[in-house]
């Protein structure tokens, strides 16, 4: 039999894990699976370690960080959590932006250093299919406002958390098969696998009769379905199915003539225009929407804070028990004579308490739609991930209250930015990075 190693555990640890007593046994890091000599101790407790020549081997830096756990199934020891943040490069600038996605991949280095087993970012390019390894880097504070990339070979992970932060790095076929790749390791769990699409979105909930409700109705935009919408709302919201930031969202307005006036939103600037019908609108904004796909959405008369429309951005996050929690809320005012409250587009950021209590003077309705809501966003998460049988840890939901109080779902991102900051929120920030990372450590069993 060849072997590499040793590794030596308690009869205790050997006995409560159900471990089989053989000379030999397999052991698995991330994807690499090796076979060890196994040792027993008589050591009280359930206490383990591993011979150097293994931990070389499987590429282990620290074997006490590690976790045990036996997978019967497998029929090997795994130690781990082994957990890899896909990210499309490597942010290395000098200046550093705290709100860029420089900082979000810092942020989670520096977490990664909180949670059993070994965490580390790493690229497309710097995987090794050869032997089922990767370099992955590490952030090393050298100073306050300064850190160096620490990079290191480290076996494919458990658990892969996909940060590609751009649909444009999403769609090249490098990073496609890449990811196709990685899913296909047989002991390799993906969470957050792509960017979601707006219509999609729509039409896997619109199967939940639980949340009718709660969804603005939407088509797909064609001359027909413009012109029946145009019947049955007076404003309507036209929104790349691909879209983010408010960018290309144009909001519309029928008047009693049936005149349609209309406005581009473009980052901060905005376009004021107007149509004669749905067919006319469809020929104007031909060159702005180019062949891409877009939906039109009923516009939602939401409640308004100081004149302004506001949304809540909710970060959603599963915990170490793998169950969905909100990790932060926080209100999205749209800037002045502005219907998009994207940060991007000049929203601000307001506490969500601060609002509600500006709405609402009773506590008991501040608390009942804290409910709602909060179950709103669990039906969302559950729904999304049973039909498309496709795992998430994190979501950003865009809810909307109407002037009736009445919640709506105006977006779901399965990539959201969480470095936003409100007044009391550094500590809220830390948590929302650490817990996809806790995340990780439960799905790879531990
Ligand atoms: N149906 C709607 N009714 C009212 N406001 C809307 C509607 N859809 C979008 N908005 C406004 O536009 C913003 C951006 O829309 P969203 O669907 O989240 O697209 P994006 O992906 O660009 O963020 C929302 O946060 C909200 O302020
Ligand atoms: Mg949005």
């Amino acid at each position: 039999m060849q072997s590499t190693g040793k590794i030596i555990i308690s009869q205790n640890l050997a006995q409560n894990l159900g471990i089989p007593i053989n000379p030999y046994i397999q052991v698995r890091a991330g994807q690499i699976i090796l076979t060890a000599e196994l040792v027993l101790s008589n050591e009280s407790g359930n206490t383990y370690s591993i011979s150097s020549k293994l931990a070389e081997a499987l590429y282990i830096k620290h074997p006490k960080s590690m976790k045990l756990r036996y997978d019967r199934e497998a029929g090997h020891i795994h130690l781990g959590p082994t957990i890899g943040v896909l990210s499309t490069f490597l942010p290395n600038k000098e200046e550093f932006d705290p709100t860029g996605v420089q900082a979000d991949i810092i942020y989670l280095s520096n977490m990664g250093k909180m949670v059993p087993g070994q965490v580390f970012i790493f690229t497309p390019g710097s995987i090794n299919w050869s032997n089922n390894t990767t370099r992955g880097y590490v952030y090393k504070q050298i100073s306050a406002d300064r850190g160096v990339w620490i990079s290191d070979i480290y076996p494919l992970p458990d658990v892969v958390y996909d940060r590609v932060s751009s649909r444009i790095s999403e769609g090249k076929d490098s990073i496609r098969s890449t990811k196709n790749r990685l899913m296909n390791q047989p002991y390799l769990k993906y969470f957050n696998p792509h960017f979601l699409n707006k219509w999609k979105v729509h039409q896997i909930l619109i199967n939940n009769p639980r949340l009718h409700q709660y969804l603005p109705e939407t088509r797909l935009l064609n001359t027909e379905n413009l012109e029946e919408m145009l019947r049955k709302y007076k404003v309507l919201f036209i929104k790349p199915g691909n879209g983010s930031l408010g960018y290309g969202i144009i909001k519309l307005k029928s008047n009693e003539k049936g005149d349609i006036n209309y406005v581009v939103n473009r980052g901060r600037g905005r376009l004021r225009t107007h149509a004669e019908n749905a067919e006319d609108f469809m020929k104007k904004t031909k060159k702005i929407r180019k062949d891409k796909q877009y939906i039109v959405q009923q516009g939602l008369d939401l409640a308004t804070f100081r004149g302004s429309p506001f949304d809540i951005r909710i970060i959603y996050q599963k915990d170490g028990r793998g169950e969905w929690q909100i990790s932060k809320k926080f209100v999205r005012v749209a800037a002045p004579g502005s219907s998009v409250s994207n940060l991007s587009s000049g929203g601000r950021a307001e506490p969500s308490k601060k609002i509600f209590k500006y709405l609402y003077s009773r506590k008991e309705i501040i608390e009942e739609k804290n409910r709602e809501v909060k179950v709103l966003c669990q039906t969302i998460a559950l729904t999304l991930e049973k039909l498309t049988n496709e795992t998430f840890g994190e979501l950003g939901l865009d809810i909307g209250i109407d002037k009736q109080g009445h919640p709506w779902l105006i977006e779901v991102n399965s990539k959201p930015r969480k470095t936003t900051e409100t007044e009391y929120s550094k500590t809220i920030i830390r948590n929302s990075f650490k817990r996809p990372l806790e995340y990780s450590v439960y799905l790879a069993g531990y």
